[in-house]
């Protein structure tokens, strides 16, 4: 093991030697970044507003996330943009910036099927409701009833109306919805090293045996995954811990058991770090194509991602959208005028539809 001088800190020793051994050179650097105050990430809510109208009306001083164009962060350590009444009102999100690459690299689309399978409290599920425009299907899901009310609360104050929340196991999705989805988000619970300052449980409750058995879950979560992208879709694996036995190795067994899948090269910024499968024994070398966010090379406590894409099979049947009734010209005139007499914007023109006989 490298002899790299442990700073003081109250992370676990055993954590500390393994990232010595691995980071080398990086693991001063990395330890100050990981025990530094957090950035605080603020991402636009851009089905709300452009990135470029909120940095004019911003009422804290913001710096570019450099992968993310919606994303920034806030520089007065002082601010508090959770309690400003633009949190409120949906037009930010606060996330990680690290976090804020998912949507980027997923890259959803207009009018596709999304799943995000482990969804609460829906930083990421906003994101990419906000790039697919509010179009299409977005699948939010989390397994732990209790989570799922925030997410569902997230969803209604960044104003998100394309998505379906559910609380659901992967596998009952799975047996019910095979092939369906464009593209699959797969943001795995772990043991979350990435997130040893801000959550004390973090600490108290990580070892070896605890990142074994969270690569168990990740396994199986994946196995679910994977059957649930269609031929030609994508899956993106993520989670916010450092361990290579969850990312790298995990990743490895999983293409080698899944050969339908392959690691695609994501166009990479110059403060992500390739994957490391040299650092597992189940490290498949295509796995240099993942990507690594280290909290001493950009902003945010660190992310691992891999986008795979699904070869062959056949493609999905998808059931029929139910669209919305527009209302009768007759209805439609009287309700403008209303709205010109009264409102002082216009309503709008999507937001109309007859349920049940009534506007
Ligand atoms: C890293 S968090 C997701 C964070 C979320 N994507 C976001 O950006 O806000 C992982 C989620 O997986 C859920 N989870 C835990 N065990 C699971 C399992 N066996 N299958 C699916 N999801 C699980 C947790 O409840 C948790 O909400």
């Amino acid at each position: 093991m490298a002899s790299h001088t442990q700073p003081e800190t109250s992370l676990p020793a055993l954590f500390l030697q393994r990232m010595a051994s691995w980071l080398g050179p990086e693991f001063g650097p990395f330890v100050e970044a990981l025990t530094a105050p957090s950035d605080i990430g603020l991402r636009v809510n851009t089905l709300k507003i452009s990135p470029h109208e909120f940095e004019g009306r911003s009422p804290f001083p913001l710096r570019p996330v450099p992968w993310c164009p919606e994303g920034f962060v806030v520089t007065d350590p002082e601010a508090r943009p959770g309690t400003h009444p633009y949190h409120e009102a949906g037009l930010y999100y606060l996330q990680d910036p690290s976090a804020m690459a998912a949507g980027v690299l997923l890259n959803p689309q207009p009018g596709e099927w999304v799943l995000d399978l482990c969804a609460a409290p829906g930083g990421k599920t906003t994101h990419l409701a906000a790039r697919m425009e509010n179009r299409g299907v977005l699948v939010a899901n989390e397994i732990h009833p209790r989570r799922v009310l925030a997410l569902a609360k997230n969803l209604d104050r960044l104003g998100v109306t394309c998505a379906l929340v559910l609380n659901e196991s992967p596998g009952r999705l799975a047996a019910r919805w095979e092939g369906l989805f464009d593209r699959v988000l797969v943001d795995a619970p772990c043991s979350g090293e990435g997130m040893f300052m801000r959550d004390p449980d973090a600490i108290r409750y990580w070892s070896p045996k605890a990142v074994e058995g969270c690569a168990r879950r990740q396994r199986a979560i994946l196995e679910s995954a994977a059957a649930l992208v269609r031929p030609g879709g994508y899956l993106l694996y993520a989670t916010c811990t450092f361990a290579p036995e969850e990312n790298e190795g995990v990743m490895g067994q999983f293409l080698r058991a899944h050969p339908e899948f392959d690691v695609v090269d994501v166009a990479s910024h110059p403060a992500f770090d390739a994957g490391h499968p040299e650092w597992v024994a189940e490290g498949e070398p295509q796995l240099t194509r993942a990507v690594r966010l280290w909290p001493h090379r950009g902003p945010g406590h660190g992310h691992f991602y891999a986008l795979l894409s699904r070869t062959g099979g056949a493609e999905p049947s998808r059931p029929r959208l139910y669209s919305i009734p527009r209302p009768p010209g007759r209805v439609r005139a009287l309700f403008e005028a209303f709205c010109r007499e009264t409102l002082v914007e216009p309503f709008p023109e999507k937001g109309l539809m007859l349920y049940r006989g009534l506007l």
